[in-house]
Parts: C-alpha cells; sequence; structure tokens
C-alpha cells in the first residue's frame, strides 16, 4: 500500500525530517521547501544513484556541471523567452492566480466542489436539491466560497447551477472563493531574472535557469574536444532549476526552485529512433530498480499536437502520485534543433567532425530530463506502508537499501549498562565506514525499532547481555548480535565478527539466504 494522500506524506516528512516549509518561522514559502536531515540523505541517494547508473556506469556518458546564470543570448536561442509561457487567468475578487489550462481541474480539486457534490448526492439533497442548496448557500457556502454567484444570489443562481452539478461538469468560478469574475487567460513567462552586478542600474539582467539543458548544449564542442568522445554520447548534467510557476503545489511535486537530472545524448542523423526507444525502457526500469512498483509506473507518448514544433516524440515516465498520475520524467526526440540554434545566435559552428564522412555533421539529440524532488517524492510515497502488527498500526517505509537515508540503526538493549553501550556504539562507528548508521538509545527496544521502521532504515542490530556477558562474573558473552530485518521483522543472531559480511548480503536484498544462514532469534518488539 503506498501512501494513502499527500497530507500523510507531508506530515511524516515534517515528523522526521525529511522535508520542512521554507521559512516556516516567518510563516512559510508556498513555494519551497527545505530537505531536512533525512531528506537531504534521501535526495542525496536518488542524485547518486542517477549518477551512478547514467554516467559512471556507462562508456558512452560523461558529467558536467554548468552556472546557473547563463548569458542571457542563451535564451533567445533556445526560445524561453520568446515563448517559455503557461497561460494563466486570475481572480478579480480574491486575486488568486491559476493555470488557465489546469482551471477545469482545480475546480474539481476544490473544498467548495467537494462539498456541494457531497451535499447533493446525501439525503437533504436528494430529497429537495434546490432548497440544500440555497440552505448551504446561507451557511457552509458563505466560507467556502463567499463570492460564489449562488452564495451572493441565491435565487437566481440555483437553478443553472444544479444543471452544471448533474453532468459534473465543471463551472468556470473560482476554485478559491467561487467568483465568476475571472481574467481572460493570459501568456505569463515562467523566467525568473536578478541583477549580476552591485549597482543595480549599471547591473545586467539575467535570468536564474529555467532547465539545466541549455548549459549542456552551449558546451558540447568543449565536452567533444576535451574528451574526444565519438558519437554517440551524451553529457549528464544535474543541478537547481528554477521556474515561476503559476501553481506550486503538490508538495514538492511543483515548487519554484527544484533540482533537474537531465541528459542530452548526441547521435547520428537517422539514428535518434533507436536510442530514443532504448532510453525511454532504461529511464523506466531505473525507477523499478529501486524499488517503485511497476503498477504504479507508465509511460505516455505524447500526441502530436502536444509535440515542440521541432521535436518527433516524446514519452513521460509517470507515477500514480496520491494526486494521480503525474509527470516523474521527459524523453524527447529534439532533432539538431538546439544545436542549430546556439549555432546561429552565437555565430559559432556546434558540429561533429564524422571521420568516416569527412564532413561536419549537427548531432541529432535524445534528452531523458528527470526532477530530482520529484523522483525523492515519487520514492518515498512508493515506499510508505502501513499494517497492524499485534493489534497496532506500524508505519514503514520500505526503502530499497540504496535509497533509505539510514542504512543500519545499531541499538543496545539496556543503555544502563556501559558494557553494552561500549560494544554498540563501537560496532556503529565501525559500520559508517561502509553504511551510513546510527545508534540509538533514546526509547525502549521496540519503540526503536519502530522509529527506525517509520524512516525506512533496512536493518538494525541490537547488542544485549548475552552479547557482552557480564564483566564482574568474568562472563565474556557469545559476541553475538541480532539482526532485524524490516520488511519481515524476522531476527537472526550474527557472531560480530561476521556481521559486516552478513551486512553486505543483507544490502544486496539476500535476506532470505541469510536468514537461512544463521539461527533465527525469538522477536522481542
Ligand atoms: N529540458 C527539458 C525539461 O526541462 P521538463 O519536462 O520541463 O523538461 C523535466 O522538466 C523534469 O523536471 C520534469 O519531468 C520534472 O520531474 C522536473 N520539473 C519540471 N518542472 C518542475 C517544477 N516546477 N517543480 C519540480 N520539478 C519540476
Amino acid at each position: 500500500m503506498p501512501a494513502p494522500d499527500l497530507d500523510t506524506i507531508v506530515s511524516l516528512s515534517k515528523r522526521r525530517g525529511f522535508v520542512f516549509q521554507s521559512s516556516e518561522i516567518y510563516g512559510g514559502l508556498g513555494s519551497a521547501w527545505d530537505y531536512g536531515p533525512l531528506g537531504v540523505e534521501l535526495k542525496r541517494n536518488v542524485k547518486n544513484l542517477w549518477w551512478r547508473d547514467n554516467i559512471h556506469l556507462r562508456d558512452d556518458m560523461v558529467g558536467l556541471d554548468a552556472a546557473i546564470t547563463m548569458h542571457p543570448t542563451v535564451w533567445k536561442a533556445s526560445g524561453h523567452l520568446d515563448s517559455f509561457a503557461d497561460p494563466f487567468v486570475g481572480c478579480l475578487e480574491c486575486v488568486r492566480y491559476y493555470r488557465g489550462d489546469h482551471l477545469a481541474q482545480t475546480v474539481l480539486d476544490s473544498k467548495w466542489y467537494a462539498a456541494l457534490k457531497k451535499l447533493l448526492a446525501g439525503p437533504a439533497g436528494q430529497k429537495d436539491p434546490e432548497k440544500a442548496l440555497r440552505n448551504w448557500a446561507q451557511n457552509d457556502g458563505k466560507k467556502l466560497a463567499p463570492n460564489m454567484p449562488l452564495v451572493k444570489n441565491p435565487q437566481d443562481a440555483v437553478g443553472p447551477l444544479l444543471d452544471v452539478l448533474a453532468k459534473s461538469a465543471t463551472l468556470p468560478l473560482c476554485p478559491n472563493c467561487g467568483s465568476a469574475k475571472l481574467s481572460e487567460p493570459k501568456p505569463a513567462n515562467l523566467m525568473l531574472s536578478t541583477m549580476l552586478g552591485p549597482v543595480e542600474a549599471t547591473g545586467t539582467k539575467v535570468y536564474l535557469r529555467p532547465e539545466t539543458a541549455q548549459g549542456i548544449f552551449v558546451n558540447f564542442v568543449n565536452v567533444a574536444q576535451s574528451t574526444r568522445k565519438k558519437l554517440p554520447f551524451g553529457v549528464g548534467q544535474i543541478g537547481k532549476s528554477f521556474r515561476n510557476e503559476i501553481t506550486p503545489g503538490n508538495f514538492t511535486f511543483r515548487t519554484r526552485e527544484f533540482e533537474q537530472m537531465e541528459i542530452e545524448y548526441f547521435c547520428m542523423p537517422g539514428t535518434e529512433d533507436a536510442h530514443f526507444a532504448k532510453w525511454v525502457q532504461s529511464r523506466f526500469d531505473w525507477y523499478v530498480k529501486y524499488g517503485i512498483a511497476k503498477e504504479r509506473l507508465r509511460l505516455r507518448p505524447h500526441e502530436k499536437t502536444e509535440l515542440a514544433f521541432y521535436a518527433k516524440e516524446c514519452t513521460d515516465v509517470e507515477y500514480l502520485f496520491p494526486m494521480g498520475w503525474s509527470e516523474l520524467e521527459g524523453i524527447a526526440s529534439r532533432t539538431h534543433y538546439d544545436l542549430n540554434q546556439h549555432a546561429k545566435h552565437s555565430g559559432q559552428r556546434l558540429t561533429y567532425f564524422d571521420e568516416e564522412k569527412k564532413e561536419h555533421i549537427v548531432p541529432f539529440v535524445v534528452e531523458p530530463a528527470a526532477g530530482a524532488d520529484r523522483a525523492t517524492l515519487a520514492f518515498l510515497c512508493d515506499a510508505y506502508a502501513e499494517e497492524q502488527v499485534r493489534n497496532e498500526k506500524r508505519v514503514v517505509l520500505r526503502f530499497h537499501p540504496e535509497i533509505a537515508p539510514i542504512k543500519i540503526a545499531v541499538l543496545p538493549l539496556l543503555r544502563n549498562r556501559p558494557e553494552i553501550v561500549d560494544r554498540a556504539t563501537s560496532l556503529c562507528h565501525q559500520l559508517r565506514a561502509s553504511w551510513i548508521s546510527v545508534y540509538d538509545d533514546t526509547a525502549a527496544i521496540g519503540k526503536l525499532y519502530r522509529r527506525q521502521d517509520e524512516i525506512g532504515t533496512p536493518f538494525c542490530i541490537t547488542v544485549d547481555v548475552q552479547t557482552v556477558g557480564d564483566r564482574e562474573k568474568g562472563e565474556v558473552g557469545d559476541q553475538k548480535v541480532t539482526v532485524r530485518d524490516r520488511d519481515s521483522m524476522q531476527q537472526i543472531r550474527v557472531p560480530l565478527a561476521e556481521i559486516e559480511a552478513c551486512m553486505r548480503e543483507c544490502m544486496a536484498g539476500r535476506w532470505a539466504d541469510v536468514a537461512k544462514t544463521y539461527p533465527p532469534q525469538a522477536a522481542k518488539e
């Protein structure tokens, strides 16, 4: 069972230190989030695994880290200055803004729409819908949608409203206050700008990049010449991007500051379709490899009408987030448009010399463009599970071990026995050389296990009296510890001398084999 709703993830994130509202003590900034101690580890794992799998493990890939601020002409050439815009609609009464193309869905998701649908489906609405609506207008309606025509003027508005609601059609009303006074949709450019230079009057207006991709295109010749790479080859980059989104929301899903993980894969013209198909599959498989359930992932090829005029194809990897299927990553076949545009605007030759044909060619490009924040959110939502254990709710994040922020928790069974505490802390320090490990003695063992379950730690190791024996009695203990698997809650007894080898097997996903090798331990939870 993945996360039932986003609120569950938002509150767990705050409670456990994954994600906090930005500038919370000042009332927060709606479109920005801060990653806490666990969130920063989680997101770093996502980015590091992306980098390792797409760059380090491939012969045909290299990395880049371009600047966030770029020459302003970059954005003229890329088309962002002229056409990187979304249509926005404003409410003239409560002064809220909405994406024009998302307005219908935003109305369907609004509190007042849900309340009206519930009312009409209930006994009062079924018996006399007009009367129920008029009552609602005089009571809840005043709070939920004070500017709605029904609330301001129930006599005239009730009939037409009933017609629309009966058809489940959406209403051109403000999702916040219900007002019908909405502006016509107008395009709003999404670029954020700033000034470079200490004196505003003489500074240069520059843009914060809205995508990392252009940093790769403008460096194409630098990378090709310095690395002597032959086509096909790709350049990957991870970094911050900024967009003045009209309606940021759904937690970290849509923000104005976010991180992208993008690849520009340069290939011979004519070979792009095969590379496109391979990248689509490879990027889908990547999410599955690190634990996202296949049934909550799908590929959505774009309709021809959705494509930019220069693009040949585009397919989104979508994830079934709690708010519905939404884009996780887009893979686009972009022809040679970007390189040609930058060549035209810079006056430089952005080509690759084909040694066989002895001619300069402009490579075609396949672009897998992912979001680090969206991927992190998807891993978090997908890992979430609730279950009943001995009549109590257990919340567990079933992260893949490589995604989990903490890999091992070392727990002393008794914190008032110095030999247990010493042994547990030294074991934790030993394990840290290979895995992120924590020591915790702040509660009883059952509570400590639940705490680690809730943050997704795959393995706990417990040091107890049996491990260390009793110094005063001259007993040295059995020098074994209890290893507990988060998902099955099974426990085994492992000699300290074998603990690192054992953990290596566990991290590689071979718990079932490990559990057959060592004697089981009766669960102390
Ligand atoms: N260079 C192509 C490009 O930027 P995009 O589909 O606009 O394509 C790629 O962005 C990915 O970046 C998206 O699939 C998403 O994961 C992430 N992304 C885009 N806008 C975002 C936003 N406002 N907040 C969080 N992530 C975003």
